[in-house]
């Protein structure tokens, strides 16, 4: 078993949006909210829903082609695919098995990764660990979501927030010095209720219950939160995380070139930008579009970042999210292409 302890960096990204965008004003004729409720709130203008024919299968394939392309790689150099979602096609197999056939990497190893939306950063974290001892060359991580599907559409307190969407990342070694410098996770099961859908596995569990008969049972399958604890939380962790991140890297608030936070929500984004005493120029942010995609938020902004000429080699960025578990994640990348 080699145990090596390689460099390893994103060398490239991938994104897929659905073509479909819901807007705060059809959302104000769903239910009652108005679209400066939803901006000053949040920060979002309008979200992407995947049509009913298609499957988060389909997103991440989407993404994780473009990231193979973008690497002038092909499926056939895949060494292994992880998938982070919390709305996979299928309790099982993975959606990650799926992504693997689809696209047709036949020589890949292939899982799921459950961490709320801070998945893509775990996965990161994970996948990166194969490039690190050298068991594997080439691992191509993908966040994907189809978070209309599991959204209560008469629940202004959610269906506001959240959209669709897949990023992916392609790691690989890269020159010493460069690539992942530091990243940091956590979890708190304590907060498991605060953000939750219910699967099979929990007692007097039912797919699809009424709306009175879901009350009845507390047992719901579509996503439930508690959004202002979900707020505080968020508020006070990404800052902090953010922080210890960098200062494992070692470096300091001065050296970071871009900040890539989980896009859920305008005011806990800043909230933690302040902390870093970062200026609102190294702050990326889509938010406005995209509403919050879970695992999809950070590899998308990441892609967008990239589009936008805003990051360069050599330039520090800093990754952190936050979400269901509760878990947070963070990760200081030197940016080696
Ligand atoms: O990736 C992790 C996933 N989750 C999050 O990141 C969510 C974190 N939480 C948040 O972003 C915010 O807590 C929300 C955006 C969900 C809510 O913002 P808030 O400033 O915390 O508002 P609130 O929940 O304290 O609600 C304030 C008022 C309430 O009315 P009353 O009780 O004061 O009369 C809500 O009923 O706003 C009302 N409200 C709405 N009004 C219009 C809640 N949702 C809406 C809505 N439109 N869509």
């Amino acid at each position: 078993m080699p145990t090596g302890n390689l460099p390893v960096g994103i060398v490239s990204t991938g994104i897929s949006l659905p073509e479909k965008i819901l807007t705060n004003n059809e959302l104000e004729k769903m239910v009652d909210t108005s679209d400066e409720w939803i901006r000053t709130r949040t920060g979002i203008a309008e979200r992407r829903m995947i049509d009913e024919t298609m499957a988060t299968s389909d997103l991440a394939v989407r993404a994780g082609e473009m990231a193979l392309a973008n690497a002038g790689l092909t499926p056939g150099d895949v060494d292994l695919i992880i998938v982070a979602t919390v709305t996979p096609d299928m309790y099982f197999p993975s959606t990650a098995c799926l992504v693997q056939e689809k696209i047709g990497a036949s020589k890949a190893a292939a899982f799921d990764i459950s961490a709320g939306c801070t998945g893509f950063i775990y996965a990161l974290a994970v996948g990166s660990q194969f490039v690190k001892t050298g068991m594997y060359e080439t691992v191509l991580v993908i966040g994907a979501e189809a978070l209309s599907r599991v959204i209560d559409w008469s629940d202004r307190n959610t269906c506001v927030l959240f959209g669709d969407a897949a990023g992916a990342v392609v790691l690989r070694p890269v020159e010493q010095g460069a690539g992942i410098l530091a990243v940091e996770l956590g979890s708190d099961g304590s907060g498991a209720d605060l953000l939750k859908l219910n699967a099979v596995g929990s007692p007097g569990y039912r797919l699809s219950g009424s709306a009175e008969e879901n009350d009845r049972t507390g047992i719901a399958d579509y996503l439930q939160m508690a959004g202002s604890e979900v707020f505080k939380f968020a508020v006070r962790i990404m800052g902090e995380c953010a922080a210890g991140v960098v200062s494992r890297a070692g470096l300091t608030d001065r050296d970071i070139n871009i900040f890539i936070p989980h896009q859920a929500n305008i005011r806990i984004i800043r909230a933690a930008a302040k902390r870093l005493k970062l200026p609102d120029e190294k702050v990326y942010v889509n938010v406005a579009k995209y509403g919050n995609t879970s695992s999809a938020s950070i590899p998308v902004a990441l892609h967008e970042a990239l589009l936008e000429g805003k990051i360069n080699k050599g330039d520090n960025i800093v990754l952190v999210g936050f979400g269901a578990g509760l878990t947070w994640g963070a990760a200081v990348v030197k940016w080696a292409v």
